[in-house]
């Protein structure tokens, strides 16, 4: 008898994950928006600059694919893109963070 309230909580939240996660599946640009201060200081969206433009090359990224950024990101994250200081900074982020900067990203083209 236990057990089997046992495993309806079990269910029932697995089904809540589930569905949480399906809430969230998509990128938010405009949650990215809030975060982005920690990509500004490299990536220059059109008409920002970089920091340190004579240190690194950084890539643009406005304007890229959503894909790509989602790729680029989780291949930094989990080790296949080596870049240090991307590396490091994908790790801190989580899957959503991801798909959000990607969203924002891949929106700012043509600015
Ligand atoms: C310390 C400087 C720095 C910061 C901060 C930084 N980046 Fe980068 N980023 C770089 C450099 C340098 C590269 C190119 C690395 C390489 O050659 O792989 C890069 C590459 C990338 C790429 C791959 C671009 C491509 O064309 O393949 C993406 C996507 C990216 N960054 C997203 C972000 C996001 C999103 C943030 C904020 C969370 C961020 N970066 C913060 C320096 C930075």
């Amino acid at each position: 008898m236990k057990q089997k309230i046992m495993m309806n909580l079990l269910l029932a939240t697995s089904m809540f994950l589930v569905f949480s996660g399906a809430a969230q599946a998509e990128g938010d640009a405009a949650a990215a928006k809030e975060k982005n201060s920690m990509c500004l200081g490299c990536h220059g969206i059109p008409d920002w600059r970089t920091a340190f433009p004579t240190v690194y090359h950084v890539p643009k990224i406005g304007g890229q694919s959503e894909q790509y950024l989602i790729d680029a990101l989780n291949q930094y994250k989990n080790g296949e893109r080596s870049h240090p200081s991307m590396k490091a900074l994908a790790e801190s982020l989580s899957e959503q963070d991801i798909k959000d900067f990607a969203a924002y990203y891949a929106g700012t083209a043509g600015n």
